[in-house]
């Protein structure tokens, strides 16, 4: 079989733009066959970074392959107070259409890739993927190097038209960005990984919906104080992902379709018990991305049950969103059982890491991943 040329070049938003949204459709993801409708902005994905790249991949005019980086500076490791800086190149995206698998597409747009990263004095690239994707398992770990670094937990509670009631004795309260930024590099900032360096462009971003934070009454509240926080405190941002892209799922667990199936029978036999509906994940879905959680004292675990109700019961007033998602790091376990979710739509995350420069870099990257997993910032920006 003769093999056919192609080559690897960036994208252009006037020729290119039906085509990748064409290819983004046929390209299933994972073990969920999951779909993006990116509705007309292929980059929507990568637009709000610091710095970002779309690669394509052509042959005989017709685009079979494509790939997004992009690059930021975060928080690694604390052992060298000064050092624990990185700038890190994030790889997403990386589809190939299905006729042309396994043709070496896919590796040539992650080399192409990783060299723009190296040409941008990237330390580390990284990717997240689901466990059971092996095409992409075996492409970036088998033949590209990457280790498996964290193994963060992706929550998943869908939205449904009953309000939830939240205790009397809760204050909750939206916060302005620079008391936002100001908190977050505060109490985040030095203690979890991958916290980005320009916080601040996040919390600005017209998806961000906001900042909150939860107190209880009687507590002494935010003061003007600097640093000055209650007792037991918690604090999470919201993300709007549904503005820019929406998700549908080609396959479900047979447990979760069987659940699904007995739910709506209950729901009609004794409609008074206002059990949850769920959503119809086969068609396009938008959802909230709940980032920067944080909770801090004896009782703060109820105060962000009462931070995640609260954001539950402004999504279901959106339109189109169908699900609230959460991403917490391993060692995050008071988080991951504070925060309502579904564990059966709930699942691990799986983020590979690579050490880009050869020189002088290498002790600090077999320190960092043999670093026991600390909190983990999951940027908005990459979901
Ligand atoms: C993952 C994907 C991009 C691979 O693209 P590709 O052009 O077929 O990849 P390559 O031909 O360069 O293959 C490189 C390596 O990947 C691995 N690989 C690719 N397809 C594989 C498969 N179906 N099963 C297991 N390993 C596979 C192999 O290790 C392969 O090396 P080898 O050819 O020496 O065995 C492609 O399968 C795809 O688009 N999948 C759907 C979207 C997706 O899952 N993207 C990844 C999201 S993180």
């Amino acid at each position: 079989m003769v093999l056919k040329e192609f080559k690897i070049r960036s994208y252009e938003c006037q020729f290119d733009r039906a085509q990748v949204e064409d290819l983004e459709r046929r390209c299933k993801v994972g073990p969920s066959e999951s779909v993006l409708d990116t509705m007309g902005d292929p980059m929507c994905r990568i637009r709000n970074c610091p710095m970002y790249i779309m690669l394509v991949a052509e042959m005989d005019n017709e685009l079979v392959g494509v790939i997004q980086g992009s690059i930021k500076t975060v928080t690694l490791h604390n052992h060298h107070p000064n050092k624990d800086m990185a700038k890190v190149g994030y790889v997403l995206g990386l589809r190939v259409s299905p006729h042309n698998r396994k043709k070496g597409i896919g590796s040539s747009l992650v080399q192409k890739l990783e060299e723009w990263f190296t040409s941008n004095d990237v330390d580390y690239a990284y990717m997240a993927t689901e466990k059971e994707n092996h095409a992409s398992i075996n492409l970036f770990m088998n033949k590209f190097g990457y280790i498996k670094f964290r193994t963060p937990s992706i929550l998943i509670n869908p939205v449904n038209h009953h309000p939830f009631g939240i205790s009397s004795n809760i204050e909750i309260a939206r916060i302005k960005v620079e008391k936002a930024e100001s908190l977050y590099r505060g109490f985040m900032g030095a203690s979890t990984e991958f916290f980005p360096s320009d916080i601040e462009n996040i919390l600005t971003n017209n998806l961000s919906l906001g900042t909150w934070v939860a107190y209880f009454k009687g507590d002494s509240g935010f003061g003007n104080l600097e640093g000055k926080v209650p007792n037991s405190w918690a604090m999470l941002s919201v993300w709007n992902c549904g503005e820019i892209f929406k998700l549908r799922l080609g396959k479900t667990p047979l447990s979760c379709m069987l659940f699904t199936k007995s739910l709506s029978l209950m729901n009609r036999i004794f409609p008074c018990l206002k059990l949850p509906t769920l959503p119809n994940f086969f068609s396009p879905f938008g959802f909230y991305f709940i980032y920067g959680v944080y909770q801090e004292g004896p009782f703060s675990g109820k105060l962000v049950r009462a931070l995640c109700k609260f954001v539950h019961n402004m999504a279901s007033k959106t339109e189109h969103c169908k699900i609230i998602v959460t991403e917490v790091g391993e060692t995050d376990h008071e988080l991951i059982h504070h925060v309502p979710h579904w564990k059966l739509f709930s699942c691990p995350d799986l983020w590979c890491i690579k050490a880009l420069k050869k020189n002088g870099r290498t002790n600090r990257f077999h320190e960092l991943t043999n670093t026991p997993p600390r909190g983990l910032f999951v940027d908005p920006r990459e979901v």
